[in-house]
């Protein structure tokens, strides 16, 4: 198949991670007899520093024409500064809503090799498979904000259809999985938690087949810890959903690991690690590109229908992680481009099996 893929590299470890994302893909075009045309642009710092804005419009216009977009990350200290007129996590925003991805999927499984990278004991790592999905498009990160000297504000609204179609897809998902969905809400103090657990209460009755409980964040907080194996299809609002899944990829063993696909309407989708712009590590050639590479593979499901060749990225990338080599943040020593180097061998040793 042909397909036109945008590449976002971003700033810090974006094009580190990006590039090995890339050569897999290219890696998987030809194994399979796929065409996949690359092309590149700009999105955050690097696109304040080029254009003056976070997302010009020749990435947005080349975005909304793509079959999908790749993304590495954005932002980096030298555009933080709290007084900046303009910040590069805007242009991330504004592509989310300009693509209408409003479903966040961010899946956590742990590798039996990682375990003892984990801070939970191995015990409570049996059976962990949870797959997230983070409401991406609405709630406080896009409420009107105000400021004066002395005060700030963050509106926090969410409407019935914004609940409705996440919890759709949630559920949805839920079927080809175990049937289990836990909502995680704040109704004990947010109106907007209200609205959200009588939706998903609502929603959860035309699918009876799919089991539904609800949890206020702050203990899901706590129990993600606890009993991690028992979560099935979680789904949570935007912020609560941003902070449950970097202590998700914690418990996997490093935030370097997790992948994540942004799905709206149609199949045009975001892929992106759910980290950031690792500013602590960025140049070194050492970032993890896990979670770039399976979100690569995420790509390849959701937005071009490759099944199984999403699953040979995925089982290369496993047989990486179980025999090395691995990055720092991982207890290795080597560098982005030698997991890249080993995650295309295996995939070329498992097509060739196959
Ligand atoms: P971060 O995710 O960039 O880094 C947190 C820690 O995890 C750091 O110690 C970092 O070295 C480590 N880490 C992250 N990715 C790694 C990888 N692939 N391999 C190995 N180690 C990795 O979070 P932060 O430092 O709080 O944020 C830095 C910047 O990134 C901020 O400007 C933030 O807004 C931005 N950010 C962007 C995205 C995105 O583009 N999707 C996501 C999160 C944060
Ligand atoms: C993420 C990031 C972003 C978010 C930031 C950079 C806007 O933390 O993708 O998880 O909060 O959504
Ligand atoms: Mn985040």
């Amino acid at each position: 198949m042909k397909a036109r893929i945008v590449t976002l590299p971003g700033d810090g470890v974006g094009p580190e991670v990006t590039a090995a994302a890339v050569a897999v893909l290219q890696a998987v075009a030809a194994h399979f007899d796929h065409e996949f045309a690359f092309e590149e642009h700009l999105i955050g710092g690097c696109a304040i520093d080029a254009t003056g804005s976070p997302l010009p419009d020749a990435s947005l216009k080349a975005c909304q024409q793509a079959d999908a977009v790749l993304l590495g990350a954005v932002g980096g200290p030298k555009w933080s500064d709290p007084q900046a007129p303009v910040r590069p996590e805007q242009g991330l925003l504004a592509l989310r809503a300009a693509l209408g991805v409003y479903a966040n999927l961010r899946p956590l499984n742990v590798h039996p090799a990682l375990a003892a990278l984990s801070p939970l004991k191995e015990d409570k790592l049996r059976h962990v498979d949870v797959l997230f999905v983070r409401e991406l498009t609405g709630g406080a990160y896009f409420g009107a904000k105000t400021r004066t000297p002395d005060t700030a504000t963050d509106e926090c609204k969410y409407t019935v259809a914004e609940v409705e179609r996440v919890t759709r897809r949630a559920f949805e998902l839920a079927r080809e999985r175990r049937r289990h969905v836990t909502s995680v809400d704040k109704a004990n103090v947010l109106e907007t938690s209200r609205l959200w657990r009588s939706t998903v209460q609502r929603i959860a009755a035309e699918y009876p087949d799919v089991k539904l409980e609800h949890q206020l964040v702050d203990s899901m907080a706590m129990l993600l810890l606890t009993q991690p194996g028992y979560y099935d299809v979680v789904v949570t609002e935007n912020l609560f959903g941003d902070i449950l899944t970097d202590e998700a990829a914690a418990i996997a063993g490093s935030l370097g690991l997790l992948p994540s696909a942004s799905l709206g309407e149609g199949s045009r989708g975001l892929y992106e690690p759910i980290h950031g712009s690792a500013p602590d590590i960025a140049g070194k050639g050492v970032a993890n590109p896990t979670g770039a590479i399976l979100s690569a593979a995420m790509l390849l499901r959701h937005s071009l229908g490759l099944e199984d060749e999403a699953a040979h990225v995925e089982a290369a990338v496993a047989q990486v992680l179980e025999h090395g080599p691995h990055t720092r943040d991982i207890g290795g020593h080597a560098g982005t481009t030698d997991i890249r180097h080993a995650v295309i061998a295996a995939l070329d040793e498992h097509v060739a099996n196959a």
